[in-house]
């Protein structure tokens, strides 16, 4: 395990036609440390993400994953080391089948059949697909969050020490955010989770990262950040719901008062 599993200095990134995604661009994560990416639509998550395992190699800046530097010659022990769940699913699947596609990267890693089958069974109950239902399906008629349960579940199989996440509760319905934000909360990996969903990011990092304009503009707690509703309102971002929703804090007052009932009671019959 490494100390660092991720440190990038001085990244800037710029696309071909001109758009300067991301901007001096410092930043280190322990092992084992989950980290919420955040930030308004266009504001460099995705490209951020496509530098940790080298889909995006570094025009400007160093990115160091482990002991290695995100190059050409590295990639495939790069790409080893961390598994990117992209964005949109249709970017990931490339296989015909469910099991074609998830069992590709442990095939790839020169695993015996056994241990590839273990795996793909492995990682199709981390994320909730029946084996049975789903194993020889046609991965391209599944739907949007069934997509999105393949792609992580072929990221899964690799069995990555870094785990790279785009949206990943997007199109995700309620009970599958939920076995998800379950499930990575389980896992003993490096996380980085570039999300839209401020409820999860609470939930499960402490740490949060804000990106603005291709610039870091925010390192640090997540829960002081998202308390910062004028910080947040600046940076075209909201208060988690669970923070904001009236009714939310209206419960709150009441499980208060209702505590303090509960404690008035407790003295009579206690003291
Ligand atoms: N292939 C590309 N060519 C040109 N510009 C691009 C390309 N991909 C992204 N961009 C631009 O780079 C900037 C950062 O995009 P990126 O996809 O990293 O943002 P994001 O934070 O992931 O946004 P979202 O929340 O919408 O997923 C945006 O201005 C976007 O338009
Ligand atoms: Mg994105």
């Amino acid at each position: 395990m490494h100390h660092n599993p991720i440190s990038i200095t001085q990244l800037s990134h710029s696309y071909p036609d001109g758009t300067e995604a991301l901007r001096q661009i410092n930043l280190s994560i322990r092992a084992t440390e989950r980290v919420a990416l955040v930030g308004a639509n266009g504001s460099g998550k995705s490209t951020l993400l496509l530098h940790l395992n080298g889909i995006l190699l570094p025009q400007t800046g160093e990115v160091v994953i482990g002991e290695l530097s995100v190059a050409a010659a590295n990639l495939v022990a790069v790409r080893n080391f961390v598994g990117l769940v992209f964005q949109n699913p249709d970017d990931q699947i490339f296989m015909p089948t469910v099991w074609e596609d998830i069992s590709f990267g442990p095939m790839n890693q020169g695993l015996s059949q056994e241990a590839v089958l273990h795996r793909v069974h492995h990682a199709m109950l981390a994320v909730g697909l029946d084996y049975e239902t789903y194993a020889a399906r046609i991965a391209s008629n599944l739907s949007g969050g069934e997509k999105k349960r393949v792609a992580i579940a072929g990221v899964l199989a690799m069995q990555p020490q870094v785990l790279a996440l785009d949206e990943p509760s997007a199109q995700l319905d309620p009970r599958s955010r939920r076995q998800l934000i379950q499930l990575l909360h389980q896992l003993p990996l490096t996380q980085v989770i570039a999300t839209h969903d401020l409820d999860l990011a609470l939930e499960l990092c402490s740490r949060t990262i804000v990106l603005s304009h291709g610039q870091i503009v925010f390192d640090g707690s997540t829960e002081v950040v998202m308390n910062d509703r004028a910080f947040l309102e600046k940076h075209a971002l909201e208060m988690p719901l669970s923070y904001a929703r009236p009714y939310c804090e209206l419960q709150h007052q009441c499980e208060l008062q209702h505590q303090a009932v509960q404690n008035r009671i407790a003295g009579q019959y206690y003291r």
